[in-house]
């Protein structure tokens, strides 16, 4: 399974050295967790393309990087983020009207896309699209910051699409990835990774005052490995 910061809990002031930190540990793919101050219950904003843009030209172009768009019109604003350099985009199901559109028009112009549902959201909405997606993504608190508790009860959500995926595999389909978000850390990493999860996104059990990024990940993989 693969680890995937979500900068949210980070000082911007410092991001730079920050990502610098956590690819010098190893990480090769970046969560942006951009929020509109309008979409999530908390009305939270975060940050939009022109810090990604920067965020790119930092890493450079080897660095996979998704942004997981929480806003009300990612519909008409999902390709400011593409132009800002971001590989996946991340629209979700509950904020936009025509996915199977959106979908077409990203694989148009050359990004990946991805679909993410709230922690009570069904999966039977993804279903029909779900061979046109680079990515389903399923929400494991409900979306607006870092630091939330993991919610267990999308295990059988994640489990139905992690069978749904395979078979689509199996037959010669698109290899959609399995992402997870919200509250993992080195306690139940392992139990995700065991309901077939491709990649977890880890905020605050990465990037915290209690220790570096380096040590944060090696006890989240040295927990995969037992
Ligand atoms: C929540 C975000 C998540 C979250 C992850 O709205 O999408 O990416 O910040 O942070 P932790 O791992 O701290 O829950
Ligand atoms: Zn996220």
């Amino acid at each position: 399974m693969e680890i995937t910061p979500s900068i949210l809990t980070a000082d911007f002031c410092r991001l730079g050295e920050t990502i610098d930190e956590a690819l010098d540990a190893g990480i090769g793919w970046l969560h942006m967790d951009v929020m509109d101050g309008n979409w999530v219950v908390n009305r939270t904003i975060t940050f939009g393309p022109a810090l990604i843009k920067s965020v790119r030209e930092r890493v450079g172009p080897e660095v996979f990087i998704d942004c997981h768009l929480m806003i009300t019109n990612a519909e008409e604003t999902w390709e400011q983020y593409a132009n800002a350099g971001v590989d996946l985009v991340i629209a979700h199901l509950e904020a936009v009207e025509d996915f199977p559109k959106l979908i077409s028009e990203m694989h148009e112009s050359g990004v990946k896309s991805g679909c993410v549902i709230n922690p009570d959201t069904p999966i039977d909405g993804i279903l029909p699209f779900l061979s046109e997606l680079d990515l389903v993504l399923v929400m494991s608190v409900v979306p607006g910051k870092g630091g939330q508790s993991f919610i267990p009860q999308v295990e059988g959500k994640v489990r139905s699409l992690r069978e749904a995926i395979d078979f689509q595999i199996e037959n010669g389909g698109r290899e959609t990835k399995l992402m997870i978000d919200g509250g993992i850390k080195d306690h139940n990493a392992a139990l995700v990774a065991g309901w077939g999860i491709d990649v977890a996104v880890v905020g605050s059990g990465l990037i915290n005052n209690q220790a570096p990024i380096g040590e944060n990940l090696a006890s989240i993989t040295n927990s995969l490995e037992i």
